[in-house]
């Protein structure tokens, strides 16, 4: 990639995030797409200061700044930072509260404020988020983490960001759902978890959806290293800890979660109590490399798999294998590229130093930009684009970009 085209794509990302900035009560923050999606989201908004970090940095602090503002403050949940944030307080019909979510989204926060520390160093920002960072660790920690096995629980699909995955259809008591079926299956959820108070320990004792995610456990491990990272930045002694805290995350994911069946490597979701169930297999296995979740020994079966044709489409990284009897590339979360979780499995990639595969997968996804623009989601076969074409967090391809090493 050349100076220019870098160029090139910085300003088209700018354009397309400034263009979906909103103002409210002095912050500022990015909706995920405009129309679609008016509100705040959690990981998405993640991405977006990963976006910015290249072209406004006071905006990057600025999306994480506003990020943390609906963190909850007292009750049960205090700690937790919500998926969707409110900002005109009009969620009370859906959540039973103003102005947030009561659910969670996968945690890239601290990540995403150590991503652009590195570009734009900030240390009284980093100060005014960590003790919330902390504070939604020791929420897990405390509301989540159900058998103490430093694996902690998912309550909802929406949770996990991957909405309407077939990883989720059993947990759900689907089978081969349409998307109106498995949308109203996920709404109707919302009143379980409002009667249970979001108590995760009911929830799974009453057979609701309960799952231990690995990807967005990793997610989480790698979020404890970047908070051991700014807590270094901070002079706090408390490095060990989150060093110690990723560890045991990574630990669990790869002995708990990531184990084969037949030939193959599966990252297991593991539902309810006894968590015999699982799901099939998916991508979510490449974004363990983000977290570093995965051992020596386990990390060639993982690049076989993405180098095959059940992952290498033309545009890689289907969420869903191309030969699952329920791949389906063009409805939403069943089989789609999504290019927050490119991102994702291509920087886990590069901290396993496989460059080559991870410049495969930036090119195509610069590609797949370029000719069907910054949709939501793609089909990974024919390229074509679904959801809104202005979505923010598909800008993420310019982090890809400026990081080739
Ligand atoms: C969809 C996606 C979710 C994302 C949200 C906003 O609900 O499934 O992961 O955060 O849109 O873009």
């Amino acid at each position: 990639m050349t100076q220019v085209d870098a160029q090139v794509w910085t300003e088209r990302c700018r354009h397309l995030l400034e263009g979906n900035q909103i103002r409210s009560d002095g912050f500022r923050y990015t909706r995920p797409a405009p129309h679609v999606y008016e509100y705040q989201w959690l990981w998405d908004s993640c991405f977006h200061a990963v976006t910015y970090r290249w072209f406004d940095g006071a905006m990057a602090w600025d999306e994480l700044r506003s990020l943390v503002q609906h963190q909850v403050v007292g009750g049960a949940d205090a700690g937790m930072i919500p998926h969707m944030a409110y900002w005109q307080a009009d969620g009370a019909a859906l959540w039973g509260e103003a102005t947030r979510s009561i659910i969670t989204q996968p945690p890239l926060l601290a990540t995403a404020a150590w991503l652009v520390h590195e570009q734009h160093p900030n240390q009284a920002a980093l100060a005014e988020l960590y003790p919330r960072l902390v504070a939604y660790q020791d929420w897990f920690d405390r509301r989540r983490d159900l058998d103490g096995d430093d694996l902690v629980t998912l309550i909802h699909p929406w949770e996990s960001g991957w909405d309407a995955s077939p990883r989720w259809d059993a947990a759900m008591g689907l089978q081969n759902p349409t998307a109106a079926q498995s949308k109203a299956a996920r709404h109707a959820l919302v009143e379980r978890l409002r009667e249970h108070g979001c108590d995760a320990h009911a929830l799974r004792a009453a057979g609701s959806f309960a799952v231990k995610a690995p990807d967005f456990n990793a997610i989480r491990a790698a979020e404890c290293e970047a908070l051991g990272r700014i807590a270094q930045a901070l002079n706090l002694a408390e490095t060990s800890r989150w060093q110690q805290k990723a560890a045991a995350i990574q630990h669990a994911v790869q002995t708990k979660c990531l184990r084969p069946v037949a030939d193959q490597l599966v990252a297991h979701d593991l539902f309810g109590q006894d968590e015999t169930a699982t799901s099939p297999d998916s991508a979510a296995k490449f974004v363990l490399l983000f977290g570093g979740c995965a051992s020596s020994e386990q990390v060639p079966a993982l690049l076989t798999a993405l180098r095959s044709d059940r992952y290498f489409t033309p545009y890689p990284v289907p969420t869903t294998p191309q030969d699952s009897p329920v791949f389906d590339g063009d409805t939403y979360w069943r089989g789609n590229v999504w290019l927050a979780v490119n991102w994702l499995i291509v920087r886990g990639l590069r901290r396993y130093h496989e460059h080559a595969i991870a410049d495969e997968i930036t090119r195509r996804s610069l590609e797949l930009v370029d000719r069907a623009h910054f949709h939501e989601y793609f089909n990974p076969v024919t390229g074509q684009g679904h959801g809104p074409a202005q979505q923010s967090w598909s800008a993420v391809v310019l982090d890809l970009l400026k990081t080739v090493p």
